[in-house]
């Protein structure tokens, strides 16, 4: 059987890692083998990064930043998404390469042609075979994320408005392989539309 490769996007505080983790027990269910990973931090070097990414207080030029996620993301892509997907598994995954155009490039402002140079760079440019976007107001997801913010949750409403706009332009531009989904419904029917979508790519 063919892998698959599906990556899940959006705002913090969107509900993409319940969804996601209500998609791989579904398709579990099914018969499907299924992996599981983030970014950043997939297992192994990844959560060292990650742990930089989120919680380092010192000063981050922005083009630091967004080489410590490309760096997790090429560390994600050898060793755990190649890989399952060449086994023929099913890879879920918790942000991709449109968080980095989202973030770095529409929040941040750094140029988008660079981002997807270095995208593909990182990725070997492959690309996933389906993304969700999970769309909600930056007023509701900051809501939800609640107090305890990371380095990127405090960036600012003006900024997580503009990543937002990145994400529905993302999706304008490559409606094929972007689903978004309103993020404001209950997660029972989040669920829903997300098996909707899958059955027209794994049954
Ligand atoms: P995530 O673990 O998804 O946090 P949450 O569960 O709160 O949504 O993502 C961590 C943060 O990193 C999130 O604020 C988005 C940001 N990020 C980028 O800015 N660029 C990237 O390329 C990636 C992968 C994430």
């Amino acid at each position: 059987m063919k892998g698959l490769f599906i990556t899940f996007e959006g705002a913090d505080g969107c509900g993409k890692t319940t969804q996601m983790k209500m998609l791989a027990e579904f398709l579990s269910g099914k018969g499907h083998d299924v992996v599981l990973t983030r970014e950043p931090g997939a297992k192994g070097l990844g959560e060292k990064l990650r742990g930089i990414l989120l919680n380092y207080d010192g000063m981050v030029s922005d083009k630091c930043e967004s080489f410590l996620f490309l760096a997790d993301r090429a560390q994600n892509v050898d060793t755990i998404v190649n890989p399952a997907v060449q086994e023929g598994k099913i890879v879920l995954c918790d942000r991709h390469v449109d968080s980095t155009v989202a973030y770095q490039g529409y929040g941040r402002g750094l140029d988008l042609n660079e981002i997807n140079m270095l995208n593909n760079l990182a990725t070997g440019g492959r690309k996933p075979d389906l993304t969700f976007v999970f769309d909600i107001d930056v007023e509701t997801s900051m809501k939800r994320v609640g107090s305890e913010k990371d380095r990127m949750e405090s960036a600012g409403i003006e900024f997580h408005n503009r990543v937002r706009q990145g994400y529905l332009e993302l999706a304008k531009q490559e409606p094929n392989r972007i689903k978004v989904i309103d993020a404001s419904l209950s997660i029972e029917e989040i669920h829903k539309k997300v098996v909707e979508v899958i059955r027209g790519y794994c049954g």
